[in-house]
């Protein structure tokens, strides 16, 4: 049975009515099969630190897994925001040429990191053909989007605001909240749904680290109006949100969603371990409609190790 007919069986036979009558957390409907898949995020590949060495040793051990697919959950490279166009596709061309080592399909999550020449500071104008987005676009196509695997439908989301004064926040623009409506409007409330985030919607980053003494001028370790995509979350069957950016592994449940924050593959930005978490990538399963998260490292040894 295709993913397409299973849902319009689910609509047909009541099951969804049954579904949405429970809560989140308790369906164990059988409408997917069952899966690995990776999700590798903020791999922020540069020339320096070992980085592009470290990425191909995590890709290289993480292709021994077998999963179906992978998915990167941003900051692909470090850093296009604040830099030339020469720099910002020199990276992505690294990136490009690292990521062959994965060998398995993989899909791509922006990040702020990948945003070309948004800070003042890199001298590109907004007019330029590739400014923003459209280097990241051209190189891996949509920012966001959705498909489906084996039963589960999989959205990708783009958590990247740009504000007036050239940075970026968190947020979830009006145009992808249209299209996130609609997009899940047409995905029956049993069947199971997994979202792929760079900023996380929902996190405890800020109860685990001081207070700073100037707060920051822009919104960035979470999204924004977070509130405004969860809620249309309620109904469905969200097996789970996989969120990046601050590089750190965490696990927050709301509403009887989890909010799996990953570390990163760079770990400490290639610096060492990230206030606990080292280098690595998360394997997820999804199997009996529930999804299940485990951390793998892959022994890389920082050149200039910090160890924050
Ligand atoms: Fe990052």
């Amino acid at each position: 049975m295709t993913a397409l007919d299973r849902r319009s069986f689910l609509r047909l036979s009541g099951a969804a009515g049954l579904a949405a009558a429970m809560p989140a957390s308790s369906f164990a409907l059988p409408s997917s099969e069952d899966f690995t898949f990776l999700f590798l995020t903020d791999t922020h590949l540069q020339p320096e630190l070992d980085a592009a060495k470290g990425c191909g040793q995590c890709f290289a051990k993480a292709r021994n897994i077998k999963a179906d697919f992978a998915i990167q959950g941003g900051d692909h490279v470090f850093d296009s925001l604040a830099v030339s166009k020469d720099r910002a596709t020199s990276l992505f061309d690294l990136y490009g040429k690292t990521e062959q080592d994965l060998g398995m399909k993989l899909y791509h999550t922006v990040g702020n990191h990948d945003c070309f020449g948004v800070y003042p500071a890199s001298g590109v104008s907004p007019a330029d053909p590739l400014y923003g987005k459209k280097m990241f676009e051209e190189r891996f196509g949509r920012t966001y989007y959705s498909f489906e695997h084996k039963g589960v439908h999989f959205i990708v989301l783009d958590s990247i605001g740009f504000t007036e004064d050239r940075a970026y926040e968190g947020r979830v623009d009006a145009d992808q909240l249209a299209w996130l409506k609609a997009d899940l409007a047409a995905v029956a409330p049993s069947q199971p749904v997994i979202v792929s985030v760079h900023i996380p919607l929902v996190t405890a980053f800020d109860s685990y680290v001081p207070v700073p003494e100037k707060p920051p001028a822009h919104h960035g370790m979470s999204v924004a109006n977070a509130y405004e995509v969860i809620a249309l979350f309620e109904g469905h069957n969200v097996l789970g949100v996989l969120q990046g950016h601050t590089h750190i592994n965490e696990r927050v449940e709301w509403h009887g969603v989890p909010y799996i924050t990953s570390g990163a593959v760079c770990g400490n930005w290639w610096h060492g371990v990230r206030m606990g978490t080292p280098e690595g990538y998360t394997v997820v399963r999804v199997e009996s409609g529930k999804l299940s998260t485990h951390y793998e490292t892959y022994g890389f040894k920082s050149v200039d190790p910090q160890n924050t």
